[in-house]
């Protein structure tokens, strides 16, 4: 309950600034799919993995292409440490390094442009 909460009240809190902040502007809103990690996926402490999402449905006027990368543990989204950034969202891939965080089963990555989606629960290892 509080997982999904957590998540739909951060992705309306995202909407509406996008939308307060744009006004005027015509908006296409891509909404990437991720591909990996995926629902029971294990990644190591330390290790170097690409992150991948669907760019086949993105539209050609995209507002924001430049991405961010969050982990998410528990529904909640370490904001302050993103896994990256400010790389193209046209790119499919990304490569990031997996966190000193604690082990646990129920780690999601969120991707953001425009607006954000996010993967499948899965587990990070010592
Ligand atoms: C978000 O990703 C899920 C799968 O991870 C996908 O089923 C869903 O369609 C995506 N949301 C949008 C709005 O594309
Ligand atoms: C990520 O993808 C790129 C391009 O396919 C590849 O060169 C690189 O080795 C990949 N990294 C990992 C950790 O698999
Ligand atoms: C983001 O990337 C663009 C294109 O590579 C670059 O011009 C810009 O300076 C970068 N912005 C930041 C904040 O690093
Ligand atoms: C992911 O884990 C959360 C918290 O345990 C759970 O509520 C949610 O249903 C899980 N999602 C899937 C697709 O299994």
């Amino acid at each position: 309950m509080n997982f999904i909460m957590n998540l739909v009240f951060f992705f309306l809190a995202t909407l509406s600034t996008f939308s307060t902040a744009l006004p005027l502007q015509r908006r296409d809103v891509f909404v990437p799919h991720i591909l990996y990690p995926r629902e029971g996926t294990v990644w190591f402490v330390g290790q170097t993995h690409n992150v991948t999402w669907d760019t086949s449905d993105a539209p050609t006027q995209i507002t924001n292409p430049r991405g961010t990368i969050i982990l998410a543990r528990n529904g909640r989204l370490d904001l302050d440490h993103p896994l990256a950034s400010n790389f193209s969202i046209l790119d499919g891939r990304h490569e990031i390094k997996v966190p000193n965080v604690p082990e646990g089963d129920v780690y999601n990555i969120v991707l953001f442009g425009d607006s954000g989606n996010f993967s499948g629960n899965f587990t990070i290892k010592h």
